[in-house]
């Protein structure tokens, strides 16, 4: 089986270029990887993964961002801007109220257009170049699209982009916008634009730059890399667990790839790779139904919702690729509700982590699963948070404060900020904002009480 994590290197075939080629990973098929243009299986339709005859080793690292591992990649170097090399955060506060020995978060949202996106598409863009194509294109919830606008304008290529129409955060059809690709909204889910662009890419019109493309999941494995290396110099061990964030799922499929070539390169002991954890929003889970089922294959989801709308997808196409990262590193899915992401969200940024709402996902299901005690307190854990607050403008204002309104004066400011009232109105608000449940309408009320009662006796006196 060859996504088995102990899979052995394979002997370069006479289609390969330079030591990579493309195989499929159901029939084992192997193409050529420049000669023709292959997103899928030309014989049985399933994915493809690049190969290469040499596994990559940790010395064989060096540089800084995503072109440090070109040892693992198809190049020596790409359109960059350049990308990688994000922080992985100490949150000391989350990791003792969530209750594991250490929890640190990678923010995805450090790469040049907020998202971890640009990985792939340094990648990917360098790819459309050597097979000299000149229209690329993407389905998208956002983000996927504000990379290759941008990495195909600094490539000097035509860029056409497809999204759900009304449920695409504003700061990503923004850069879409600006960066000069052509934005075609769709009356339909991002499963359907995804249907679409991969139908315009078979006939020839574009080349399809989704995580379907093989080639971009090679970028978004540098994840994966930074992760190990970085954990290693800061505890002398590679994290137990790695948690995420779960849409399309090719950075599951691309963190689990990353882990099965350190181990035939001889630098990953199995049990030293992390534990592939899934996070999808409950009103778009089609992954945890089928790990919770135990099953291969996922279920495509027709009816998709959430808050998150980064992960509102329904069929995540690399589901064949990360569902056994999932099984083969003893991982799970968790589903969580919109709620949980935003308590995750702010907490976040109580920590000064801004993020937008798909990214929170991954310590809200952490913080579930560790809840339920299918984590332990003993593990260490990697949250991966996938995009910058920024993106997702209106769900940060939700999640936040409102602006309060001053007069144009000094005294008029510091009187309001001493006012108990104004303060008491800004907790009130906080509280209401923070969750919609029933304790929080009971507190709001109770705070709202007290006011009127404590305005009433000022009154009096
Ligand atoms: N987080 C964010 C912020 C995303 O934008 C996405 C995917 C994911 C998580 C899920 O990652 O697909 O690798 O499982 N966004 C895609 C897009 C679909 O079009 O921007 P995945």
């Amino acid at each position: 089986m060859s996504l088995e994590l102990s899979a052995p290197t394979q002997s370069e075939p006479a289609c390969a270029d330079d030591g990579v080629w493309l195989e499929c990973i159901e029939c084992g098929e192997q193409w050529a990887p420049f000669d023709d243009i292959h997103y899928t299986c030309a014989d049985c339709d399933s994915l493809l993964e690049v190969r290469y005859a040499e596994p990559p080793t940790f010395d064989d690292f060096e540089g800084r961002g995503v072109w440090r591992y070109n040892a693992a990649l198809p190049f020596k170097e790409g359109v960059t801007l350049p990308e990688g090399d994000t922080p992985l955060h100490e949150v000391p506060d989350l990791q003792e109220e969530i209750g594991v020995d250490s929890l640190r978060v990678k923010h995805e949202g450090m790469n040049p257009t907020g998202a971890f996106k640009d990985r792939g598409m340094t990648v990917g863009v360098a790819v459309a170049k050597e097979l000299g194509v000149d229209r690329l294109a993407c389905a998208s919830t956002g983000n996927t699209s504000a990379a290759l606008a941008a990495y195909g304008a600094r490539g000097g290529m035509e860029t056409l982009v497809l999204l759900p129409s009304g449920k695409v955060a504003a700061g990503k059809i923004a850069q879409a916008s600006l960066h000069g690709a052509r934005i075609l909204e769709v009356d339909g889910n991002f499963d359907s634009c995804l249907d679409i662009v991969q139908d315009l890419a078979n006939r020839g019109e574009v080349y399809l730059l989704n995580s379907l493309n093989p080639f971009r999941l090679e970028g978004q494995k540098t994840i994966g890399f930074e992760i190990l290396e970085k954990h290693y110099e800061d505890y002398g061990e590679y994290p137990d667990r790695i948690v995420l964030p779960v849409g399309n799922a090719g950075n599951t499929a691309a963190l689990y790839k990353a882990f099965r070539e350190l181990v035939a390169g001889g630098e990953l002991d199995e049990e030293q790779v992390p534990t592939l954890t899934g996070v999808q929003a409950e009103g778009a889970a089609p992954m945890v139904e089928a790990v919770e089922n135990d099953r291969d294959e996922i279920e495509r989801w027709d009816d998709v919702e959430t808050r998150a709308t980064a992960i509102r997808i329904g069929n995540p196409v690399n589901a064949p690729k990360a569902l056994p990262g999932i099984y083969n590193t003893d991982g799970t899915a968790v589903a969580v509700s919109d709620e949980q992401i935003t308590t995750a969200q702010r907490q976040l940024a109580e920590a000064g982590i801004g993020v937008e709402p798909a990214s929170a996902a991954s310590v809200a299901g952490l913080r579930k699963l560790r809840e339920a005690g299918e984590i332990t307190a003993d593990e260490s854990v990697v949250c991966l948070t996938t995009g910058h607050l920024l993106k997702d403008p209106d769900a940060a204002f939700e999640a936040g404060g409102d602006p309060e309104p001053v007069p144009n004066d000094t005294d008029a400011v510091l009187e309001h900020i001493d006012d108990e009232q104004s303060v008491l109105d800004a907790a009130i608000q906080g509280v209401s904002k923070a969750t919609d449940s029933s304790l929080a309408a009971a507190l709001g009320g109770l705070v709202a009480a007290y006011l009127g009662y404590r305005k009433l006796r000022s009154n009096g006196e």
